[in-house]
């Protein structure tokens, strides 16, 4: 059985990088709404779903998106970069999308993560107490907090501290 039980089958994928996940969601037979900040992301999706038509691709951010009435949001390695004095605004859209038994799956910036405090671009740090309170509409499926040092994808040094999370929008949650 699918945990995704608001019987709408649209998704969204929030910061969609190459579409791995969309591809995914368009397989398993959803109308699959993707956008990245990225130009040259929204190119390659674009060029990569141009026979898929049920993929629609924008290159949108998140706080600009026309979130659409979805059954699955993902935002997976994404939500760190959210513009964080729009946050709250940012995810109550996100929360509302979602119908009723439907599910959010993403990550969530942790505080001692070495971007945390990055001056290049915003980033999005929130504690634990914070990463729970945006999830009180929801029954939490899976919480995972990952905080350790590593490696980025350049091979650089880094700590990572992020909460991956599945929950699913309570039925009583209005919409
Ligand atoms: C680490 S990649 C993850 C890509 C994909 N979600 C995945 O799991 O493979 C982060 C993506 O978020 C996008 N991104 C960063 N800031 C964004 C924003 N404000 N709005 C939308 N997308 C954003 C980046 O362009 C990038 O494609």
């Amino acid at each position: 059985m699918s945990l995704d039980q608001s019987g709408c089958y649209v998704a969204i994928d929030c910061g969609c990088g190459a579409g791995a996940d969309t591809e995914y969601l368009s397989q398993a037979g959803y109308a699959v709404h993707a956008f990245d900040i990225h130009p040259d992301t929204f190119s390659m999706c674009t060029e990569r779903f141009h026979s898929h038509p049920n993929v629609y691709i924008s290159h949108e951010a998140f706080e600009t998106f026309s979130y659409p009435r979805a059954g699955i949001i993902i935002a997976h390695a994404s939500l760190y970069f959210a513009e964080p004095k729009l946050f709250s605004a940012t995810w109550e859209k996100l929360e509302r999308s979602i119908q009723p038994g439907g599910i959010f799956s993403g990550d969530f910036m942790g505080i001692r993560d070495s971007w945390a405090h990055r001056t290049s671009g915003p980033t999005n740090p929130l504690t634990h107490a914070e990463v729970a309170a945006l999830l009180t509409g929801f029954d939490v499926v899976t919480f995972d907090e990952h905080d350790k040092a590593g490696i980025t994808s350049f091979g650089k040094p880094k700590h990572w501290h992020i909460y991956s999370v599945m929950a699913k929008k309570r039925p009583t949650t209005a919409s």
